[in-house]
């Protein structure tokens, strides 16, 4: 009873929301990754992750998809399970897939999947101005909310492949609307994908939540990478914000070490791995 109680007095308790908002106020970069599996969840919680994300990317590095598309409710649940059992102190998240969350009602019965079938404790979403009463509604029943901006591969076959998001003014603006917005109706948290570095300041100095970014250059308020991208185990080429930290790493629990040390004193993202 009261287990988060009991683990508050430990060196290095449980992180929750409460614990994010906190790093964003005291400018503590919030390391994140995704993992999808026991054996990687249990590494990556025992380096010190700050928070786990069972992303739909699952549905290209597990499942061997081109996109995120195909990826169930049942597939995110079956992988949260597994990762939900190995993890002491990372903050778990979970991705609602394509076509999940197309009206509030749906959105919460599969929300609702994910954190009593799976044990998530915030579900992610891709949205904007679109899904500002999906957020509202899942905010009202006390679902915690990330809200997933900039490049959204869900609408990949809408925008015509994984492109930078965010190059113009007008655009930059419109996502500042969208996220304060979301925001200001219950999200949590936001992530933003593939975006220019002055569009992350901005989004980041404009929100009272926390800003996570893949490829949003290094002023958000945390960073997050694919667990395989980062291990170097895609092959290919892969995107520019990716680095391998397993090259000059001598084991995986090294190379997840030094990515969150180099999150948490500001190496990573290096100008090499940003958009402009
Ligand atoms: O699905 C996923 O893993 C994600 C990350 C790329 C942020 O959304």
């Amino acid at each position: 009873m009261y287990k988060q109680l009991e683990e508050r007095g430990m060196t290095s308790p449980p992180v929750n929301v409460s614990t994010l908002q906190k790093m964003k106020s005291d400018r503590e970069p919030i390391a994140c990754i995704t993992a999808y599996d026991a054996s990687f969840a249990k590494l990556v919680d025992r380096a010190g992750i700050d928070l786990v994300l069972v992303g739909d990317s699952l549905g290209m590095v597990i499942q061997g998809h081109d996109t995120t598309v195909p990826v169930t409710v049942d597939h995110v649940v079956y992988h949260t399970k597994i990762v939900s059992t190995q993890l002491k102190r990372s903050f778990l998240v979970s991705d609602l897939p394509f076509m999940s969350y197309s009206s509030p009602e749906q959105a919460l019965d599969n929300a609702v999947r994910l954190m009593q079938e799976g044990g998530a404790m915030m579900v992610k979403l891709e949205g904007g101005h679109n899904q500002l009463s999906i957020v509202e509604y899942l905010a009202k029943h006390d679902i915690p909310v990330c809200a997933h901006l900039g490049l959204k591969p869900q609408s990949v076959h809408k925008i015509g492949g994984f492109k930078v998001q965010g190059r113009d003014k007008n655009k930059v603006n419109k996502m500042v609307e969208e996220a304060t917005a979301l925001q200001d109706v219950g999200a949590d948290l936001v992530l933003l994908e593939c975006i220019p570095n002055e569009a992350g300041r901005i989004i980041t100095k404009s929100l009272r939540v926390p800003v996570i970014g893949i490829g949003a250059g290094p002023s958000v308020d945390g960073q997050i990478l694919v667990i395989y991208d980062l291990l170097g185990i895609t092959l290919g080429p892969t995107p520019k914000f990716v680095k391998n930290f397993m090259q000059d790493s001598d084991s995986i629990i090294d190379a997840l070490r030094r990515y969150i040390k180099e999150v948490k004193n500001k190496a990573y993202p290096a100008s090499e791995h940003c958009f402009s």
